[in-house]
């Protein structure tokens, strides 16, 4: 059976920059009726970082992810992965969606709704058996193969969606509130699976959310949103150790001072003031 940690690793070294965007803003609609979304955001996401996106609700933090996924069209500015600017969605990247029961069909068995987008991509039978199975194991369901969808809960659901974006062998792994609907003890487990497939497969992820702790506890950094039209009101390195626990990380007292720092920024935003909190 393959094992999925020893898979190609991404083509691009660690810590060069890998995902690169540039004064990126997006309009929907024009005229009386048009919403500026975005107005400017710029960053750079190196290989093999976990960053996570945060920002009040309605910010544009999905609008931001559709334009990095190819999914939509900037008004202005650009996205480049590994020096190609995105235009359509890219092979090195994967997308996971907040809404597990939208993204499984139901009437595919769990080998099937991971292997599809291998099919598609004309995998052999037994390459794409051994993938799916080996990305399965990962998440913790290689005793699901021939299960359904509609016979799993929300969390196993969702871990499907993480195990067919991993089959995949992406650069990037782009998430968009994918724990949102779930209870919270399975979203502790599954911010505890993001980050050991994160350590595991060298894969750059990026992660949205609203949830302020969430994005500290399991980013390397974390770029906060400002309300929109946004832009970046603050990108924060997170210092705290690479080995994290819900428990004993959750209770350092640097976890409370960045996500303080953090909370402070998002009231800030909402107050439409984008100076920057002094660094914590
Ligand atoms: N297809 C669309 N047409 C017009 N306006 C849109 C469209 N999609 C989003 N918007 C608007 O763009 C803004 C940003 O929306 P977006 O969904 O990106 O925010 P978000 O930060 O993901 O919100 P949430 O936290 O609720 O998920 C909102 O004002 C929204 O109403
Ligand atoms: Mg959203």
């Amino acid at each position: 059976m393959a094992d999925i940690s020893t898979h190609e690793k991404p083509a691009e070294a660690a810590g060069t920059t890998l995902l690169s965007v540039r004064d990126l803003g997006k309009t929907y609609g024009a005229g009386p009726g048009e919403v500026e979304a975005i107005r400017s955001i710029s960053f750079d996401v190196r290989a093999g970082e976990l960053v996570c996106v945060v920002g009040p609700s309605g910010c544009g933090k999905t609008t931001l992810l559709k334009c990095l996924s190819g999914l939509l069209h900037p008004t202005s500015g650009s996205v480049a992965l590994a020096g190609q600017a995105v235009v359509a969605p890219p092979k090195k990247m994967a997308v996971v969606f907040q809404e597990y029961g939208r993204s499984l069909y139901p009437w595919l068995s769990v080998r099937d709704n991971v292997g599809l987008p291998l099919k598609a991509r004309r995998l052999p039978r037994g390459e794409r058996d051994d993938a799916v199975r080996a990305a399965l194991e990962e998440v913790g369901l290689g005793h699901a193969l021939s299960t359904y969808p509609w016979q799993l809960s929300g969390g196993m659901q969702q871990r499907v969606a993480i195990a067919r974006a991993i089959a995949y062998q992406p650069e990037v792994l782009v998430m968009d509130e994918p724990f949102a609907a779930v209870d919270a003890q399975t979203r502790a487990d599954l911010e505890d699976l993001v980050r050991r497939v994160w350590q595991d497969l060298g894969v750059t992820v990026i992660f949205v959310t609203h949830d302020i702790d969430e994005s500290v506890y399991l980013g390397e950094r974390v770029l906060v949103l400002s309300s929109s039209p946004t832009v970046v009101q603050e990108d924060l390195a997170v210092d705290l150790p690479s080995e994290r626990d819900q428990i004993s990380t959750r209770a350092l007292p640097r976890f409370t001072e960045l996500r303080t720092h953090v909370h402070e920024q998002i009231q800030r935003a909402k107050r439409g003031d984008r100076t920057a909190l002094p660094a914590t």
